[in-house]
């Protein structure tokens, strides 16, 4: 076979691959976007993310199906064409591109080096590789003015921080919804100072009328003392505050306050306990072990 014949055949294939080589890095890029604001757990693409690839991908196929059929029309055309009109396809673009010198003057940049009869050219670097090298220049500066200097772009740590203040609320968001779930079989007694700091405020809004300010009871028990009607424990105030003892003068207070509020001042109550406040009203009922002495 022809040496010449034989380059030229396989130029398409080499524009074919270099096509590819310029879309692999799109498709990738495609890829990650978006993806942060995803909700979807590790692992599991996005939909969305699936359906922009797959669009990317049925538009590289049918590039690259219409390409061939160029090919195919090219090489039937050159059938008929007299031999000295043939020419594969794209041969000028590619010839522009690739910025090779013809076979037929290679000759012209042979050099010297020899290499037990293997010898060496001295092409030029093709056009669109040398093209790309300084777009990559010209994007280095772009990025580095967007992310250090300009003040838009975020960098990893600051990209890393704003995930960590999203996640946050949304953790505080689902914490008040999962408080706001309990009920006196998963009640838990609160320590924070805050939620108790809270308890107190709805127990002087709500409770101090009939209990006393300092829990030392007056027309409802004293709630500082070991004794108790109904039971202590914070399941059992949990209980008796949120169904009340309507038929004794105590109201049911869950239409009234959340669980979560039930729960604040539930808490609140068992900080009182052996507080000695003034006054205080006479032990009523019996006295409660505590069950779970483990949280002070
Ligand atoms: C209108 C007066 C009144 C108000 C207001 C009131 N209570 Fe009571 N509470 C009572 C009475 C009366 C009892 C005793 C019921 C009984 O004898 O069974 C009681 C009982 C209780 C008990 C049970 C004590 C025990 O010994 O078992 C708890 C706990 C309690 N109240 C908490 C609260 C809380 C918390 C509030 C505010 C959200 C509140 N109460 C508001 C009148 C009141």
């Amino acid at each position: 076979m022809n040496m010449k014949l034989y380059a030229n055949r396989f130029l398409f294939l080499r524009f074919l691959f270099s096509c590819l080589l310029v879309a692999l890095p799109l498709l990738s890029f495609a890829n990650t976007g978006g993806s942060t604001a995803s909700v979807m757990p590790e692992g599991v693409p996005d939909p969305k993310d699936l359906l922009d690839i797959l669009i990317l991908s049925i538009c590289i196929f049918v590039i690259l199906v219409l390409l061939y059929m160029m090919y195919l029309l090219n090489m039937l055309m050159n059938y008929i064409k007299p031999a000295a009109a043939r020419k594969p396809l794209f041969a000028g673009l590619i010839q522009k591109l690739s910025d090779a010198v013809p076979i037929e003057e290679e000759h012209s940049i042979l050099t010297d080096h020899d290499y037990d009869g293997i010898r060496e050219l001295d092409n030029n670097l093709p056009l669109w590789w040398k093209y790309m090298f300084y777009l990559t220049i010209v994007c280095a500066g772009c990025y580095i003015y967007y992310y250090h200097f300009s003040g838009v772009g975020k960098l990893q740590i600051a990209e890393y921080q704003e995930e960590v203040a999203t996640s946050e609320k949304e953790v505080e968001a689902y914490m008040k919804l999962a408080a706001n779930s309990v009920d006196e079989n998963n009640v838990k007694r609160l320590i924070d100072a805050k939620k108790i700091e809270s308890g107190k405020t709805l127990f002087l809004q709500n409770c101090a009328a009939c209990h006393g300010k300092g829990g030392e009871g007056g027309v409802g028990p004293n709630l500082t003392d070991e004794y108790w009607l109904h039971g202590g424990g914070v399941k059992n105030v949990f209980k008796t505050i949120k169904y009340g003892v309507p038929e004794k003068g105590m109201i049911s207070w869950k239409t009234q306050l959340s669980p979560a509020n039930i729960q604040e001042v539930t808490s609140y109550i068992l900080t009182l306990k052996g507080a000695h406040p003034a006054n205080p009203k006479a032990p009523q009922g019996d006295p409660y072990e505590e069950e779970d002495i483990t949280i002070k």
